[in-house]
Parts: structure tokens; sequence; C-alpha cells
């Protein structure tokens, strides 16, 4: 499958799975340009297979999505030649990805949905689900203090 990113994320990414690799722990996209009607797709796929509440948890409605931007970007991960792919593995084994996490920054990257703030994002927290916002010292500042992109944009003042 071929995966369109806006190019400086991409570019980013690349150096990301590189220094991750070094860490031990190897990275590969597994979505992130996504269409209104591919958002729709994925939708009618979770509703099929997890049913209508899981789906409405998950996946934003069309049109809504991170995704349609190119700076989002869902990655599975291979620790020790171990790949965790479904979403349900990679939750109870989030703790194991810390060394990705702490380089996210470092590339201008964030961990998008965390666990605890639910009611922030609307989202439950995905671990796999990272997004692009470019200046390393905003990543780094976002990820130390933990909050969401939402809560740094309201405090900059930008609703
Ligand atoms: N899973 C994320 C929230 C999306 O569908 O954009
Ligand atoms: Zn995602």
């Amino acid at each position: 499958e071929i995966f369109r990113v806006e190019k400086q994320a991409a570019e980013q990414f690349c150096r990301l799975q590189k220094a991750s690799e070094q860490a031990g722990i190897e990275i590969l996209l597994s979505s992130a340009y996504r269409s209104v009607e591919r958002q729709q797709e994925i939708r009618d796929e979770f509703l099929a297979e997890y049913g209508e509440d899981y789906a409405r948890r998950y996946v934003a409605v069309p049109g809504y999505s991170e995704h349609h931007t190119g700076l989002a970007l869902d990655f599975v991960a291979g620790i020790d030649g171990k790949w965790l792919i479904e979403n349900e593995e990679i939750i109870d084994r989030a703790q194991e990805l810390q060394p990705v996490y702490d380089l996210l920054p470092g590339f201008g990257f964030i961990l998008r949905y965390l666990k605890g703030k639910e009611e922030v994002t609307g989202y439950p927290a995905e671990p796999w689900h990272i997004r692009y916002v470019g200046d390393p010292a905003v990543a780094a500042e976002i990820m130390e203090r933990g909050i969401t992109l939402e809560e740094y944009l309201g405090e900059a003042g930008l609703h």
C-alpha cells in the first residue's frame, strides 16, 4: 500500500523510523492521508467488524478526521521481531513503545490521543496515532506537559 503524507512530515517520519530502529523498535505506517471517501470506508469496516459503539468511538466522522490533513500518521511496531499490529495489542503493550514516544518531539511529532484526555480530544487513547506539529520545541512542550493539541492551541488563544 502506498501512503500519502505531507512532505515535511514524511521526511521527518523517515528520520523517526531510523532513530526508532536504533532504539530497538521498528515502526511502519499503517495509515496516513485519507480522503473523506476512505474515512467512510474505514468507518463502515469498523461498523461491520466491531459494531456501532466502537466505530463511533474510534473513527472520526468522515470530513472531521485529522487524517484528512496528511499530518496524522498511524503506525505498527516491531519489537524483537514480534509485530504489534492490532489496536488492542498496541493498547495492551503501549508502555513498550515509550522509546518511540520519547523520540517523537525531536522530529516534530506528538502522540495525539492520550489516556485520560478523552473528554478533551473526543477520542479514546490511540497509542498508534501521531501528529506532525512541525516545530520540535512545540512538540516537546506538548509531550513534556502531557497536554493535548486542543489544550496547547487553546492556551495560545487559537480556538
Ligand atoms: N481514529 C482517528 C480519531 C480518526 O479517525 O481520525
Ligand atoms: Zn490515526
